[in-house]
C-alpha cells in the first residue's frame, strides 16, 4: 500500500472510534494516511506506508476533524453597538422586542447581495477551519421572508467548497417586523411558502423558541410542517426563559436541542427517551450571562452532549470551537473527555452524520492536528486548558490538506 499523503508520528492522536466515553482512543507515536480522498492507514508509525507528501507529527495532537454543530454564519452589518447596550445591562430579550438584536440583522442581511454574504461567510468559515473545524452546520434566519432565506441557504451550499456544510432552515428565528403585529400570518407564511421553498435546500429545520421570538404552540406547528416536508429537527430551546420546546420537540423525534440554560427534568428525561442531542453553547450563556445548563442532570440522564460555537453577530460572536469547548469546562462543568466528545462524535450525532468525528480506516478522512500551546505536553488537557491557546497546524478534510 501507498499513500498520497501521511501524517507521520503523532504524538499523540485520539481516535473517537470506542463506544467508552472515557476512552477517547488515545495513541502515542501513530500515523494517519490518506489515497483518492479516503483514509487509508491508522496505526503504529512504525508500520506505516511510503507515501507521496509526509507531514511530521512529532510534538503534536491528532484529533478527528472538528464538527461545528450550531452556527449562524451568514449574515450582514454589524451589531457592536448592541454590545454597548448589553454591557450597560440592557437584556437580550428587551432589545429584541424593541426591534433590535436579530431583527436588526435581518435588516442588514436583506438588503446585502448573495455575493456579498457568501464572501463574509467564507471569511468566517476560513477561520473555523484554521481551528481544526472540518464540518459546519449553518442556519439560516436573518432573512425572515422567502426569497432572503433562500439566499441564505444557497450561501450556505456556496461554501461547500470551503468546509464540509449541514444546512439548516431557521426561517423560525424571531417574527420579522412587518409581521409582528399579526404573527399568525407569519406562521402561516413559514408553513405554506417558506418551508415548502427551502426544504429542498436543509437537511434541518430549526425553531427559535423564547419570549421575544416563538410560543411552544407556534414552534410545534412549524417543526411538523418541516418534518412533514422531509426535515429533520432542531430547536433553539430553553434558553432565555423555560417554555416546555425541549419536550416537545424531542417527543417529535428531534435529532438535537440547543442552548438548555433553562430546560427542566420533564425536558431532560425526553431528550434521553429520544436520544435526543443537547448541544451546549457556552458562548451564548457567557455574552448573555445566563446561568450554566444542568449539565450534572443531563449527564446523568445520558443525554450525548455535543458543543457549537453558536457563531453569530449578537449573542455568541465566538469563532473558535476549541475555546468554546474550554468554555464549556468552565462555565459549565464538562469534564475534557466530555469537551473531546462533544466537539467530535457527539457533534456528529448532532448534525445526523454519524459518521464523522471519529477516525477508521475506510470512515471519514478528516484529521485536525493541533500544536499544544508553548511549554505544554501535547494531549487534549492543555489543549481544552489553555481558552485559544493551540493552533491548529495541519487541518484535512475528505483526504486533501485544507489548512
Ligand atoms: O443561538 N437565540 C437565538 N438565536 C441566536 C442568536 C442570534 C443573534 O443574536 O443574532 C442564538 O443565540
Ligand atoms: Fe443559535
Amino acid at each position: 500500500m501507498r499513500a498520497e499523503l501521511l501524517v507521520h508520528d503523532l504524538s499523540v492522536l485520539y481516535t473517537l472510534s470506542g463506544a467508552d466515553p472515557e476512552d477517547l482512543g488515545r495513541h502515542e507515536h501513530w500515523s494517519v494516511g490518506f489515497a483518492e480522498g479516503a483514509l487509508v492507514y491508522l496505526g503504529p508509525a512504525a508500520h506505516a506506508p511510503d507515501a507521496d507528501e509526509v507531514l511530521d507529527g512529532e510534538g503534536l495532537v491528532g484529533l478527528p476533524g472538528l464538527v461545528d454543530p450550531h452556527t449562524h454564519a451568514v449574515w450582514a452589518g454589524s451589531r457592536a453597538a448592541e454590545f454597548r447596550r448589553r454591557l450597560a445591562g440592557v437584556p437580550y430579550a428587551q432589545i429584541l422586542e424593541e426591534g433590535g438584536g436579530i431583527l436588526h440583522t435581518v435588516a442588514a442581511t436583506r438588503a446585502a447581495s448573495r455575493d456579498a454574504l457568501t464572501e463574509a461567510a467564507r471569511a468566517r468559515v476560513r477561520r473555523l477551519v484554521r481551528r481544526g473545524v472540518t464540518t459546519v452546520e449553518i442556519k439560516s434566519g436573518y432573512g425572515l421572508d422567502p426569497a432572503t432565506e433562500e439566499r441564505l441557504l444557497r450561501c450556505a451550499w456556496d461554501l461547500q467548497d470551503t468546509v464540509r456544510v449541514v444546512p439548516t432552515f431557521l426561517g423560525a428565528h424571531t417574527v420579522p417586523a412587518e409581521h409582528r403585529a399579526r404573527r399568525a400570518a407569519y406562521v402561516r407564511e413559514l408553513v405554506e411558502v417558506q418551508i415548502p421553498r427551502c426544504a429542498p435546500l436543509a437537511d434541518f429545520i430549526d425553531v427559535y423558541c423564547d419570549r421575544g421570538a416563538f410560543s411552544l404552540d407556534e414552534a410545534v406547528e412549524i417543526l411538523r410542517a418541516g418534518r412533514a416536508a422531509g426535515l429533520r429537527i432542531k430547536a433553539h430551546a430553553e434558553q432565555v426563559t423555560h417554555t416546555g420546546i425541549a419536550a416537545a420537540a424531542a417527543a417529535l423525534g428531534a435529532t438535537s436541542c440547543e442552548h438548555l440554560e433553562h430546560i427542566d427534568s420533564a425536558g431532560i428525561a425526553a431528550l434521553a427517551a429520544a436520544g435526543t442531542v443537547a448541544v451546549l453553547l457556552p458562548g451564548a450563556q457567557l455574552y448573555l450571562r445566563d446561568r450554566a445548563p444542568p449539565v450534572a442532570a443531563l449527564r446523568e440522564a445520558g443525554v450525548p452532549i455535543a458543543i457549537g460555537t453558536d457563531l453569530n453577530p449578537g449573542s455568541s460572536p465566538l469563532h473558535d470551537p476549541l475555546a468554546a469547548a474550554t468554555l464549556a469546562c468552565v462555565l459549565q462543568g464538562l469534564t475534557v473527555e466530555e469537551a473531546i466528545r462533544g466537539l467530535t462524535v457527539h457533534a456528529a450525532a448532532a448534525v445526523g452524520r454519524p459518521g464523522l468525528g471519529r477516525l477508521q480506516v475506510g470512515g471519514t478522512a478528516d484529521l485536525a492536528v493541533f500544536a499544544p500551546p508553548a511549554g505544554e505536553p501535547p494531549g487534549v488537557d492543555a489543549l481544552v486548558q489553555h481558552l485559544g491557546g493551540a493552533d491548529a497546524v495541519i487541518v484535512i478534510r475528505d483526504g486533501a490538506r485544507v489548512h
